[in-house]
């Protein structure tokens, strides 16, 4: 069973991890997001809070959900204003709670059960205007499959969806697509709502 490999994997490389991943991900979804600084955001998977460095002033609240302790602890010395939220995205602990942006960037392939939690995405989605924005890298794209190689020699036991199977999963999760598009050459962004 490999539930709990991708967890202890992150505990463990929580110091390094933002020396050995540079790049900033969100640069490139920034307008998908379309933020006028009402938003209530989720980051699903959201590690040391790499990514939500420059959405935090373009929202109204915004909250950092991830597994990691470790992970998280540095996300909140980062971030003070943030929601640190210690979960996993399969069971949301969030009732009666709804986000204007649920966003996952390079997280849903660690998931035990990604239809799972696109079904938990769209339970906490805004009805009206809430959008989900998931981030994924296409195994059958020369850095997808790179990536997808990496994960498996570190037994990660990694999933990875290319862009057909992505749309079929949010479809099986009710998650009606708006857009789906290459953000650069190995990555796309899948953008969704309630149905
Ligand atoms: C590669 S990191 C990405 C972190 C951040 N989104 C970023 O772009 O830097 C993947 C994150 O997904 C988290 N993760 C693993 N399994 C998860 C699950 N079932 N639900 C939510 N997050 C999970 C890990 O703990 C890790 O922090």
């Amino acid at each position: 069973m490999v539930t709990r490999i991708p967890k202890q994997f992150f505990d463990l490389i929580s110091p390094l991890y933002d020396f050995l991943i540079r790049d900033n991900p969100t640069s490139k979804i920034i307008d998908a997001l379309d933020l006028t600084g009402q938003e209530k955001v989720l980051e699903i998977g959201a590690g040391t809070g790499r990514s939500i460095a420059s959405i935090i002033s373009l929202a109204r609240q915004v909250w950092l959900l991830d597994p990691s302790q470790p992970m998280l602890q540095q996300a909140k010395q980062k971030f003070p204003t943030a929601k640190p939220v210690l979960g996993y995205a399969e069971q949301l602990p969030f009732e009666g709670v709804y986000f204007d942006r649920v966003i996952v960037i390079d997280s849903l392939h660690h998931w035990d059960d990604q239809l799972k939690g696109l079904k938990e995405i769209e339970r906490v989605l805004e009805p009206k205007q809430g959008l989900s924005i998931v981030v994924e890298f296409d195994p059958s794209r020369p850095l997808g499959h790179y990536i997808k190689s990496m994960e498996k020699f570190f037994w990660m036991g990694s999933k990875f969806f290319t862009t057909i199977e992505m749309r079929k999963m949010h479809r099986k999760a009710n998650l009606h697509i708006i857009r789906q598009a290459y953000v650069d050459e190995g990555t796309y962004i899948t953008i969704s709502k309630k149905k």
